[in-house]
This record gives C-alpha cells, sequence and structure tokens, in this order.
C-alpha cells in the first residue's frame, strides 16, 4: 500500500516524519525491539532536529528501538560523508542514547563484501531470528535522489547479484565508489518505508517513481514497495506529479 503526503515546504515535511517515527515508536508495545533503520544524505538532519526535541524520545528509543543504517558510504565514521556521522551528530549524541542500540554499517571495513555479511548477522542476531530468515524493520527511513536512486541501490546496480542478499557492497559507478547498501530484498520485507523528498530537483523522480505510468522507466526507487509504503513530500518535489495519475493514494497536509 502506498500513501503520498504533500506538504508545504520542507520544514513541514521534516516535522511529520519526525511525529510519524515517535508515532510509531509510542505506539510499538510488543515485547520485541522496534527495528529501526536511517537512510543517508542530507534530508533527514532537518527532522532528526524535529525528532529529538519530542517529549521523552531518548527514553523510548532507549528502551525500544535498534537502530540500523539502510546504507553507508566506503568512508570512516568521522568523515562528513558518513551517513553514521549524520545521525551521531544530529540525533545519536544530543538524546546521549546508548551505544548498543546504534548499530553501524563499517563503512571503513576492508572487505565490505564481509562487512555486508557481519551486517546480516548483526540483524538477525537482534532480530532473534534465523539465518535463513529475513529481518522485518518496523520503519525504514529513505532517500530519494534526482536520479531515483535510494539507499545506495542505484540505476546501475546489479539487481541480480544481490536479490539473496539483505545487504550488498556495489561499486556504484555514478559515484565511482564502493557503498554499503539494504538491498531490495531487505527493504520490501519491511512493515514500513517511509521516503522523505524535498525540493524541485527531486519533482521529475518522483513524477516516474509515483505515476502509474513510466513502467518501463523502473528507477531504483520505484521497486521498493514495503508493505506499507509512505512518501513524504514536499510541493516541489510533488510539483510534477499528476494526482490522476499517482500509484498511491494522495492527502494534502
Ligand atoms: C546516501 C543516501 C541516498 C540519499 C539520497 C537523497 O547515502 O546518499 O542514502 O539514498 O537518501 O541521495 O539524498 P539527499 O537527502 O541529500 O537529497
Amino acid at each position: 500500500m502506498i500513501t503520498i503526503q504533500i506538504y508545504a515546504d520542507a520544514a513541514a515535511v521534516a516535522k511529520a516524519a519526525a511525529r510519524l517515527v515517535y508515532e510509531r515508536l509510542a505506539e510499538h508495545e510488543e515485547e520485541r525491539k522496534f527495528l529501526l533503520a536511517l537512510s543517508g544524505g542530507s534530508t533527514p538532519r532537518s527532522m532528526y532536529a524535529q525528532l529529538r526535541d519530542l517529549p521523552k524520545v531518548a527514553e523510548l528509543l532507549n528502551h525500544r528501538a535498534e537502530i540500523f543504517f539502510s546504507d553507508e558510504r566506503a568512508v570512516p565514521p568521522d568523515s562528513d560523508q558518513s551517513n553514521y556521522r549524520a545521525a551521531r551528530v544530529g540525533l545519536l549524541e544530543p538524546l546521549n542514547l546508548k551505544s548498543e542500540i546504534v548499530h553501524r554499517l563499517r563503512g571503513e571495513a576492508k572487505s565490505l563484501e564481509a562487512e555486508a555479511l557481519r551486517y546480516e548477522h548483526e540483524m538477525r542476531a537482534v532480530a532473534e531470528i534465523g539465518d535463513t530468515e529475513v529481518p522485518r524493520f518496523d520503519l525504514v527511513l529513505l532517500g530519494i535522489g534526482p536520479d531515483g536512486h535510494t539507499a545506495s541501490l542505484f540505476a546501475d546496480h546489479d539487481w541480480r547479484n544481490s536479490e539473496r542478499k539483505l545487504v550488498a557492497s556495489p561499486f556504484v559507478g555514478l559515484k565511482q565508489s564502493h557503498r554499503l547498501t539494504f538491498t531490495l530484498r531487505m527493504l520490501n520485507a519491511a512493515r514500513t518505508a517511509v521516503f522523505l523528498a524535498t525540493g524541485a530537483d527531486k519533482a521529475d523522480a518522483i513524477k516516474k517513481v509515483l505515476s502509474a505510468e513510466f513502467e518501463s522507466d523502473m528507477l531504483p526507487a520505484r521497486r521498493v514497495e514495503a508493505a506499507e509504503t509512505i512518501w513524504l513530500l514536499d510541493q516541489a518535489a510533488a510539483d510534477k506529479l499528476n494526482p490522476d495519475q499517482a500509484r498511491g493514494t494522495i492527502k494534502r497536509c
């Protein structure tokens, strides 16, 4: 199920995303931990600033959540390119979250292939499932690039080779660098995937991903369909989306 929520501007999207994470955490009453995956890029930073100001959010995260990352660059954790660093500075440190609930993708690993496997094992251990099962994340946060990539799944991704994996370590030709990323199998096993997209530079990708047409031009982000997929857009990013052509229900907020 795809739902599309359109907000006036990026600040409203950040606020809505923070509220969504907070509410899902607060509603989580089950014994098992709430599996949360943070996304990379710059968009989440304003969401982190909103989330960290919500009441008792540190307590909720520390007691209920296990925090993972849906992708990472092949850089050390203190690099300004690191998705982990952005989360550490914007959310983890300000809230003083317990280190044991934060599971970093080690972009500095000598073998990214080995790190991808290590991370799969860590996810299964935390999710308390067997070696053949796929962890079902409660909430995976994602962004989208102007070219329609998401996480580190780009147009040149080797889909066949990664279809059985949970974490892949592709060389991204478009970035001339390696990445670590959740695979489609991992993303589509999630209970909820939430895309944040703001700005006019995302409008073409949003049109191609969220319009019923363009089936042939299968951009990576279009391949993501979790049990529930929510798109949080600002008006600028939604500007080229024809509501009559949308692949999901549209709500103007
Ligand atoms: C990354 C991301 C990537 C990102 C999009 C959007 O590591 O770069 O995971 O998929 O979410 O490129 O990035 P912005 O939020 O900076 O537009």
